[in-house]
């Protein structure tokens, strides 16, 4: 495992913060000092402070027995009632909690004490079903309000969700209610994407079709309209159910390592990893990195974050820490184009957005659609910008905060994964001197290092990125495998948590990201597994093997590349190599989801292997960059990448 360290180009420009900004900053200095001087003491303040505990506890973090760490053990509170139940008691109950924009235009606006009345019903509902505390509830859903309601509904009752992605396949959502044993899903009929409806309930009858799976109900949100199978006794509409249930619910407190959710992310095996987190420590990292990494005045901000609920920035930042803190945020359920280019600017000015927070890979497509048509509509509402899921580069965070932010507000660039549960390394908006393309420092509270191979502590220069001491919202294992969690993130530097990303320190100790350092791939900001995409492509009857490798993309910051030997059988039915290919992309699109696709697939005769049979994905990865091929003096046969490169170019 070697690191690359690709950030060249010398990046020097610096953005204080206005003494605006800064005078009314919600974070202060002494954050920074407090965690310093008590780490520990920190968190348990932080925790004291933002949240609602029914039982306080009384020990801060059992590390006793490592990886495994119990954050507040002894405590007890409910998520749910901390995001919802506690604002309205507090008086806060007509304040906005979301304003949900459809793609065809249809909006619905849900005060604290709305969205409070609906999770109730839908706890009820739940119960009615069956589900009990610990139980496993998948959610298949578009980002409608019923997507949140759901997620609360299920925390509310202590069991635990399971949200895939809608862009899923049938394949894809059935491995993951079988490996969470799911009681119940939750889904719509479809949702709205480009301008048409996009069935969701078909995909799970898909899934469930023969009959085998623990899912006793299928729970289903009306929206698109599309006609819909119906499996008698299993299928019941979300609209009939909910009206006939009581609408009042008492929220019980569970313990502050109950588990919340389970999240599958991708790693560098084929198996999607079921990343499971728990209640007390996850919800006061989520909570105290949204207030004070989004500088949130909850009582005149306009917060939105364009991430889906299907990755673990909904659930971090859509769902968890700005309900938390009590905030009001805008929902989108479309893409950024539909009906026009400018659908997201319309959107904040209709709004007044004041915080935004996306990803890179949003902000190049629209650097490329050029300025006027941001420029069309008022983003003077602003006062915040966010970025997350990838490096951004300086180029894109320039244009991000001149066109978007009128050239005066903070940029954040947040680092953090599935794993870490909350944002670990940003900038604090009133406090940090900003640097475009940095990450910069460690949240008060986290331990960041960046070691050398060896496992040496670096001071300066590029290394590994690793988390020193546990932190309040880490993943506390992966579901129904121990083993794969020590093994993945703990064995290889002893008891420091590595992250899987390359990193630099430059001379002032600001972190620089430099991608991921294993088989994992990053396009658009969502995560691949290099081997998952592999086994579909060899799950296909035309392929003998194949090697998937992520090449820069100028929008999508990587995209999937594959090199694919065919069958010898099939050798000569290729009439056309650019009609297998199509073939070979819709396949992988079809079982594991159109964000796996890839880019494109090359035909080729052989693979670059070392003598003892491994890829050599950096050379596919030289080849798919069009960059002249690296070392080859490992490769058993020298002359492979010769007739690969003549192939492909
Ligand atoms: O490689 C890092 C990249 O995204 C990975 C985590 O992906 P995921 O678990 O899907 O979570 C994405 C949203 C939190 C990381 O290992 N990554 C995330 N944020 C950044 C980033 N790389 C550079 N800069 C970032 N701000």
């Amino acid at each position: 495992m070697s690191v690359q360290i690709d950030t060249s180009l010398e990046e020097i420009r610096r953005f204080r913060p206005s003494p605006e900004f800064a005078a009314q900053s919600v974070a202060t200095e002494s954050l920074y000092t407090d965690a310093k001087a008590d780490r520990l003491g920190f968190w348990a303040t932080q925790a004291r402070e933002l949240l609602h505990w029914n039982k306080p506890f009384t020990q801060t973090l059992d590390w006793s027995n490592p990886p495994f760490a119990k954050w507040f053990d002894d405590g007890e509170l409910n998520v749910a009632y901390n995001c919802l139940d506690r604002h309205v008691e507090a008086g806060n109950g007509d304040r906005i909690a979301l304003h949900f924009e459809g793609e065809p235009g249809d909006s619905r606006s849900y005060s604290y004490a709305e969205l409070t009345a609906e999770v109730k019903k839908a706890a009820n509902l739940l119960t009615a079903l069956g589900v009990r505390s610990g139980d496993r509830v998948a959610i298949y859903l578009p980002m409608i309000p019923e997507a949140v309601i759901s997620m609360l509904a299920v925390a509310r009752l202590g069991a635990v969700h399971s949200v895939v992605f809608g862009g899923f396949s049938a394949d894809s959502l059935r491995a993951r209610i079988d490996d969470a044993e799911a009681k119940v899903v939750i889904t719509a009929d479809g949702g709205w994407r480009k301008g048409k409806v996009f069935p969701l309930k078909n995909a799970v009858d898909t899934a469930l079709e023969d009959g085998q799976s623990s899912v006793n109900h299928v729970l289903v949100v009306k929206r698109g309209g599309n006609e819909v199978q119906w499996t008698e006794g299993r299928d019941l509409w979300w609209h009939d159910e909910i009206a006939a249930v009581d609408a009042d619910h008492v929220a019980k407190p569970f313990p502050a390592e109950h588990p919340l959710f389970v999240l599958y992310t991708s790693g560098t095996t084929g198996k999607p990893k079921g990343i499971l987190h728990t209640s007390g420590g996850y919800l006061t990292q989520a909570a105290f990195t949204h207030k004070n990494v989004f500088d949130l005045h909850p009582e005149r901000d306009v917060y939105w974050c364009t991430a889906d609920i299907g990755w673990i920035t909904g659930h971090s930042y859509v769902v968890y820490g700005p309900l938390a803190n009590g905030a009001t945020q805008v929902i989108y359920e479309g893409t950024p184009d539909t009906p026009h280019q400018g659908r997201w600017w319309e959107i904040i000015d209709k709004y007044k957005v004041t915080i935004l927070y996306t990803a890179p890979t949003a902000i190049r497509t629209f650097m490329k659609l050029g300025r006027q048509i941001p420029q069309s509509f008022s983003l003077r509402s602003l006062r915040l910008l966010g970025s997350v899921g990838e490096p951004i580069n300086p180029e894109a965070w320039i244009w991000y905060r001149h066109v978007i932010g009128g050239g005066s507000i903070p940029v954040v660039d947040t680092w953090w994964q599935t794993e870490t549960g909350a944002i670990m390394i940003s900038a604090l908006p009133g406090l940090t001197d900003l640097k475009p393309g940095a990450a910069q420092v460690a949240i008060p509270g986290i331990e960041i290092e960046v070691l050398d191979d060896d496992g040496n502590k670096l001071e300066e220069g590029g290394g590994l990125l690793v988390i020193n001491e546990p932190w309040p919202a880490m993943l506390r294992g992966i579901w129904g495998d121990p083993e794969r969690f020590k093994e993945t993130y703990w064995d290889k530097f002893q008891g420091k948590y590595f992250a899987g990303d390359g990193a630099r320190l430059d001379e002032d100790g600001d972190i620089w990201l430099l991608g991921r350092v294993d088989d994992v791939m990053n396009v658009s900001g969502h995560r691949l597994s290099t081997a998952e995409i592999e086994s579909s492509l060899v799950a296909h009857p035309l392929t003998a093997e194949a090697a998937v490798v992520g090449a820069a993309d100028e929008t999508t910051g990587q995209a999937v590349v594959a090199f694919v030997i065919l069958k010898n059988s099939h050798e000569h039915d290729i009439a056309d190599p650019d009609e297998i290919a199509a073939l070979l992309r819709a396949h992988v699109a079809q079982q594991i989801g159109a964000i796996a696709r890839p880019r494109e697939v090359f035909i080729v005769n052989e693979l670059p292997k070392t003598r003892s049979g491994k890829i050599m994905r950096r050379l596919l990865r030289d080849v798919a960059e069009g960059r002249e091929i690296g070392d080859t003096t490992t490769l058993a046969d020298t002359a492979v990448m010769q007739i690969i490169t003549s192939k492909v170019r």
